[in-house]
């Protein structure tokens, strides 16, 4: 079958909804975009424990820090489905992990930003898991097989995440007025940087009509960082903390609110590298790496031994 027939075919199945499994013809493009972004995805999971973990030593209580825990450890769950995930198109565990420790590959924008107080674990928990949750439910029905079945597992988690994290919020805004004031400030800090995981205004962003040709993605970035935005303002309004957007404002006639215009400067700032924390990040990563090598060892030298043994069993 000549090229522009199989292509033809793939994108009838895409608009059948029938799912793209790994065997399955798929156009270069098709298979390069989505290592591209199932990688970043991968790789923000991992990341994105080096912000709480910060925290894990020093949570106020017991049960914090218990839910604190399964929660980083959860988000390595979820590098590890996604990286599998990855693998089935035809790349390596391996060389995706050093395009990261390398930086020359991407991670959300949001994990390069400090954990300066106890309530930016809470604001973690409900603006970024909650954010994440937006962006990743509509993924539990992207055209990719492996891909959309790694999502519905990993936002059953994600559900907790944002629970213990508005939680968190809830019980400092119910405290002294210095947790109250300490709630709002990491609001007035993490509000915009979640807006940004959300990626470029539709206008700018390079990816997205394709993608949602591929129904790799089922809502643009701007769709789904409004839905965001409208579902967020009244949890804020209920713990009785101010959204730091003087612009924000609820319009009757669309039903969704309006909101002021995002610092995509600081934005792009990040995403090339020269945010508060990428540094440290990428440092804490390599460490890790390096500090892991003989686990990694050890598990190469059974697997290779067990090889050995079920040779010797079977000759
Ligand atoms: N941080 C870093 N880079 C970003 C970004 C962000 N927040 N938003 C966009 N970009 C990059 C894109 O990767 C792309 O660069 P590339 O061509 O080198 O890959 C460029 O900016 C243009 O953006 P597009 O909108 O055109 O790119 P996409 O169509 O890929 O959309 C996305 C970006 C919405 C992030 C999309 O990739 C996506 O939905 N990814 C899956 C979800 C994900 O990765 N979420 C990250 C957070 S995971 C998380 O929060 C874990 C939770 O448990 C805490």
């Amino acid at each position: 079958m000549k090229n522009i027939d199989l292509e033809k075919r793939f994108q009838e199945k895409i608009d059948q909804e029938i799912r793209i499994e790994p065997r399955d013809w798929m156009p270069e493009k098709y298979r390069k975009t989505l290592i591209r972004q199932i990688s970043q995805h991968a790789h923000s999971e991992v990341v994105g424990m080096l912000p709480e973990g910060n925290w894990i030593t020093r949570a106020p209580s017991l049960r914090r820090k218990v839910a604190l825990l399964a929660k980083v450890q959860d988000e390595a769950g979820h590098g590890l489905y996604l990286y599998s995930a990855c693998e089935t198109l035809g790349v390596k565990r391996e060389d995706l992990v050093n395009d990261l420790l390398a930086g020359k590959a991407k991670y959300s924008s949001i994990f390069n930003y400090p954990t300066l107080t106890w309530a930016d674990i809470g604001a973690i928990g409900w603006l970024v898991d909650g954010a994440a949750i937006m962006n990743q439910v509509p993924l539990c029905r992207t055209s990719y097989g492996p891909y959309a079945r790694a999502m519905v597992r990993i936002c059953k988690e994600e559900s907790f995440h944002q629970r213990q994290g508005y939680e968190i919020l809830l019980t400092l805004v119910r405290g002294s007025a210095e947790q109250k004031e300490m709630a709002q400030d990491a609001l007035n800090r993490w509000w915009w940087p979640s807006l940004m995981m959300f990626g470029p205004s539709d206008k700018d962003s390079v990816h997205t009509a394709e993608s949602m040709k591929w129904k790799i993605k089922r809502f643009s970035n701007d769709e789904l960082r409004q839905k965001f935005i409208d579902m967020t303002v009244p949890q804020a309004e209920f713990l009785g903390l101010t959204v730091p957007d003087p612009d924000l404002k609820f319009n009757e006639e669309t039903g969704h609110y309006d909101f002021g215009e995002i610092d995509w400067a600081e934005f792009w700032q990040v995403v090339k590298g020269y945010g508060q924390c990428n540094e440290e990040r990428l440092e804490a990563r390599n460490k890790a790496h390096d500090n892991g090598a003989w686990v990694r060892e050890a598990a190469d030298a059974y697997a290779r031994k067990q090889e050995k043994r079920e040779r010797q069993m079977s000759a």
